[in-house]
């Protein structure tokens, strides 16, 4: 396939052979362009809006996160298959692009794995990493030569939350830093910053550490992501935009009790008031496929969760407008998982420029709507069931401030349902979905 883009503003170019849009815009602004991509079969186009201003992360983030699946056993090469399967995959055609390292790639103090046990900072006070990341610069290189972002991470407090050397006392060296190395993403935990704060539960003391790296980040001649992880302390939804940073943990980890994905979403969608371009709620990382285990770490699990759970856990997580980030072994992606993380309907729904998170409207106890509107005036809508049993659910359009004819896309299936007039439904697999795009007629 041939790729090109027309009106193109200067400084940027269209790779022919991947697409991949490179550069520095001259100026700011808002552009308009159209993508033609051409086979032997033909022509297809869109449109693509390019915006270039002060904030970054327009559309929710999309990649994948080392921790839930590797933990403390996270390695260099861990990294570049990660960054090898994003492409050989094809995740990245659909928009997935963060490669992000989690925890446990700085020093252990006081471990007796003498592959953590380094100096935890050089001679001009840097940070160093640990000896399962050798060359940090070389890594982020790999990285970038793959059309793809990377993404580190540290904590405000002396330690992480694995007890590895954090950025408390060094925050400018550190992120220097991160920058020297090419990181494009910062995730900024809490752990053990709780020993500074001390007995001080203001919301000053809450946003300190946040204020402050905030405010380093958009000093920087780069784009780094700014994503805050404390668990949604101080109801950092309400402020964490103004700290500069581009999203926020809602709750606390998600971790391996996934049955819970209902109540953290529902939850989530409370703060829905708070979710628009360049500042995201995030209810944690989607593990889907073959992800860790608490109980054994380092050996990744084929998920247990039902095949329907795991279309309502994609799907809640595009209606809520949540970064995308994948947290299962890269190197197992299978083809059902695959389908489920890269359906380009549901990524729409997450992409949406609009960046609305959906109004959840129950219909009893284990039934309920998630609606989000789009950017073009129409709706999606997911119909979710939790019940144990196959069971109806009901969109009634005097619920939704709808009238008339509607017209209902199946986005799973992307299959036309028809033209439906004052209400749809659907039988509805128990702990499942079906997620529809409703348009005026
Ligand atoms: C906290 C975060 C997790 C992960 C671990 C790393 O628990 O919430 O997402 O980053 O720390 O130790």
């Amino acid at each position: 396939m041939k790729y090109e883009v027309l009106n193109l503003p200067a400084g940027l170019k269209c790779d022919p052979a991947t697409g991949q849009i490179s550069g520095i815009l001259d100026n700011p602004g808002v552009y308009l362009t159209t993508l033609h991509v051409t086979n032997r079969i033909g022509t297809a186009k869109r449109e693509f809006k390019i915006v270039c201003g002060d904030k970054l992360a327009l559309t929710p983030h999309m990649g994948w996160n080392s921790w839930y699946v590797w933990e403390n056993h996270v390695t260099d090469k861990i990294m570049r298959d990660a960054a090898d399967a994003m492409v050989s995959t094809g995740m990245i055609d659909h928009g997935y692009m963060y490669i992000n390292i989690d925890d446990c790639w700085a020093s252990k103090p006081g471990s007796k794995d003498s592959t953590l046990l380094v100096d935890p900072r050089d001679g001009n006070g840097k940070i160093n990493s640990n000896k399962r990341f050798p060359d940090m610069k070389a890594l982020t290189a790999y990285i970038h030569s793959k059309g793809l972002k990377a993404g580190i991470y540290s904590s405000p407090g002396p330690l992480t939350c694995a007890g590895h050397t954090a950025s408390y006392g060094h925050e400018e060296s550190d992120i220097d830093r991160f920058t020297e190395w090419g990181y494009d993403f910062l995730k900024y935990d809490w752990c053990s910053y709780g020993q500074i704060a001390g007995k001080d539960k203001s919301l000053e003391a809450f946003q300190k550490p946040y204020r402050q790296m905030g405010k380093i980040l958009k000093s920087l001649d780069r784009d780094v992501v700014f994503n805050l992880c404390q668990y949604g302390m101080g109801d950092v939804w309400k402020w964490g935009g103004e700290v500069d940073g581009h999203s926020w943990r809602t709750s606390g980890d998600l971790g391996f009790e996934l049955n819970r994905i209902y109540e953290v979403a529902i939850r989530n969608c409370g703060f829905r008031q708070y979710s628009k371009p360049g500042e995201w709620n995030d209810p944690d990382y989607i593990q889907i496929g073959w992800i860790g285990n608490a109980s054994k770490q380092g050996i990744p699990e084929l998920t247990p969760m039902p095949a329907a759970m795991q279309y309502s856990y994609m799907s809640m997580w595009s209606l809520m407008a949540a970064p995308l980030i994948y947290s299962g072994d890269m190197s197992k992606l299978d083809e059902f998982t695959l389908n489920v993380l890269c359906n380009p309907e549901v990524i729409e729904v997450n992409q949406d420029p609009l960046g609305e998170c959906g109004l959840v409207i129950k219909q009893d106890t284990e039934r309920f709507l998630m609606v989000k509107n789009l950017a073009d005036g129409s709706k999606a809508v997911g119909l979710f069931n939790r019940g144990k049993t196959k069971a109806e659910v009901v969109i009634d359009w005097t619920k939704l401030q709808l009238s008339g004819k509607q017209s209902i896309r199946d986005l799973w299936r992307q299959k036309e349902l028809g033209v439906f007039n004052q209400k749809f439904s659907a039988q509805v697999p128990a702990n499942g979905v079906v997620m529809v795009k409703i348009s005026k007629r």
